[in-house]
């Protein structure tokens, strides 16, 4: 049976335009979404917007304009980031639609019925930029431990019996290690809730932008309820049976930011157990991106354009980039330097040189078609194994630790064995002393190359989709089921005329101008 595989991206505040580090987030799971696609299994990737809540009113308020209006034109925004980063979503679900609406509206309902929610009145402290409540003990200096101001906020409201969950996450977190990844943060989240849990304020009275508590229309369900809810609306919650919501909902894999671990990793599962409903399979908190050294934050001026960064370097190459420069579960700066090393070094002189160099010498010197396999030596041999063998090294790195990172550097071993290969057999010394032995390298190399580059899909799509063309590889034989010798290329099929796939990036364009921005 094939595998079903549900990956989600958080869904984004419309309060401001994209940027990096959602680029970021939205990249992940896509690289995650395609490697699961190319492995044969049924696939639903989400991303979307955060559209209520008091953040988005003021700031829509501040523009002069109504909360819908200002999230229309900001979702619009999130949705060409995620095409510019070449994100493959199945579905984009935005709060303010009725689907989602409707669900939330059932989901606050079953907790009603399980007697999770109960009236009282809250008063403490409110970060809007948070969207988060703060016991006054959390406070650092008067301010939200983000550094975003906290005001005083006195107003009825219901809660959710958070504390009753206490020992019931600690058992599932006991239960399922590998719910929260990597295990730095498992941790933090443990003794967190191991501190004790306090019942959690889950509507708002001061303001209207969001969904009405159903039965008592003066509360709006509190943004972050309303948020997470959008995983399950989105495969058709309420309706739990005949949707996808059977298929998917049971392989659902969360990538989140660290910052906002605690709302999945500790709310939302406390939620899900009180709507009686399965909890996802696990949640991934990556690291913060900063620029130059320096925190990314409007006032600073140095938020990281991604339109901006893809009209520079190239998509291919942003992706590359943020995927291979930090471990990711970590924080990682972002560096127009380290971009261009990369850029020259990883993608135009490793890889690239290695196409280039095996693909210009068969049109030159080969007949322009795949060369004749001939008669391998141990070297060949130990050439094709060393791809061989990529898959079942790569698969878990991606596929049971999100270790993005690992996945490129070992394909970029591979990369290297290769290209030693060109240097030690010489093809340019065969043609004058044995074309057949040239013949049966130049078609080992190009074998590598169909094997690299085929798991080199998720991460580098426009790349791979050329080089996988100036192979003659079909469109029908890209997947990793396809990473066998019975796909392999055959000797004497016409290939197109090379082309240069990874460019050198030559400093001195307008780049720096660009990402001062
Ligand atoms: N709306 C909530 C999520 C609700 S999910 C049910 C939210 N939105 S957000 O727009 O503020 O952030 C979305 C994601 O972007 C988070 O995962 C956050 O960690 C990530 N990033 C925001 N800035 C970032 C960096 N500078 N670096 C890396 N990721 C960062 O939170």
């Amino acid at each position: 049976m094939t595998r079903a595989f549900y990956v989600t991206t958080p869904i984004y505040y419309v309060n401001g335009s994209p940027h990096v580090g959602h680029a970021y987030t939205t990249l992940a799971c896509d690289v995650l979404a395609r490697f699961m696609r190319l492995d044969g299994c049924d696939v639903k990737f989400l991303s979307g917007t955060d559209e209520h809540g008091q953040k988005v009113e003021r700031t829509a308020e501040a523009a002069g304009m109504t909360p819908q209006a200002f999230a229309d034109k900001v979702e619009k925004e999130f949705r060409e980031m995620a095409k510019a980063m070449k994100a493959t979503c199945d579905d984009f679900i935005r709060t303010s639609e009725p689907r989602h609406k409707k669900g939330v509206t059932k989901f606050w309902e079953r907790l009603v019925e399980n007697d999770d929610l109960y009236l009282g009145s809250y008063s403490g402290w409110y970060s809007v930029t948070d969207e988060t409540f703060f016991a006054e003990k959390e406070l650092i200096n008067g301010k939200a431990p983000t550094g975003a101001n906290v005001e005083w906020v006195e107003e009825p409201s219901y809660f959710f019996r958070l504390s009753k969950y206490q020992d019931r996450l600690l058992k599932f977190y006991n239960d399922h290690p590998d719910f929260i990844a990597p295990a730095s943060r498992r941790n933090e989240v443990i003794s967190f809730v191991k501190q004790g849990l306090i019942d959690l304020s889950v509507s708002r009275t001061t303001f209207t932008w969001g969904v009405p508590v159903p039965g008592d229309p003066d509360h709006v369900v509190y943004v972050w309820l309303d948020a997470l809810t959008n995983y399950i609306t989105a495969l058709g919650y309420p309706d739990t049976e005949a949707s996808d919501f059977a298929t998917f909902w049971p392989e659902a894999h969360h990538i989140v930011g660290k910052d906002i671990l605690r709302f999945h990793a500790i709310f939302w599962p406390a939620f899900l157990m009180a709507a009686d409903l399965p909890l996802p399979k696990r949640v991934y908190a990556h690291g913060w991106w900063t620029n130059e050294g320096q925190k990314c934050s409007k006032s600073l001026g140095n938020v990281l354009d991604p339109f901006e960064l893809i009209k520079t370097y190239g998509v291919d190459q942003l992706r590359y980039f943020m995927m291979r420069e930090i471990p990711f579960g970590q924080d990682g700066d972002f560096s127009c330097d380290s971009m261009e090393r990369r850029i020259n070094s990883d993608l135009a002189n490793d890889y690239g040189n290695l196409i280039q160099r095996v693909l210009s010498f068969v049109a030159k010197h080969a007949g322009g078609v795949v060369p004749k396999k001939g008669t391998l030596t141990r070297d060949d041999e130990a050439m094709l194994k060393e791809v061989q063998s990529l898959y079942d090294d790569l698969k878990p790195l991606l596929a049971e630790e999100q270790a993005f990172h690992k996945y490129l550097e070992r394909l970029w071993r591979a990369i290297g064995v290769a290209n030693r290969y060109v240097d030690t057999q010489a093809p340019w010394a065969l043609r004058k002393t044995d074309t057949d032995r040239m013949e049966t390298v130049l078609y080992v190399l190009s074998e590598a190359i169909r094997y690299i580059t085929i798991l080199a899909q998720p991460f580098l799509p426009d790349a791979t989709e050329k080089i996988l063309d100036q192979l003659a590889v079909p469109k029908n034989k890209r997947t990793f089921a396809n990473l066998s010798a019975e796909s392999a290329l055959v000797s004497g099929t016409a290939l197109p005329n090379p082309e240069p796939i990874f460019p050198r990036y030559v400093p001195g364009g307008s780049h720096e101008k660009t990402l001062a921005r």
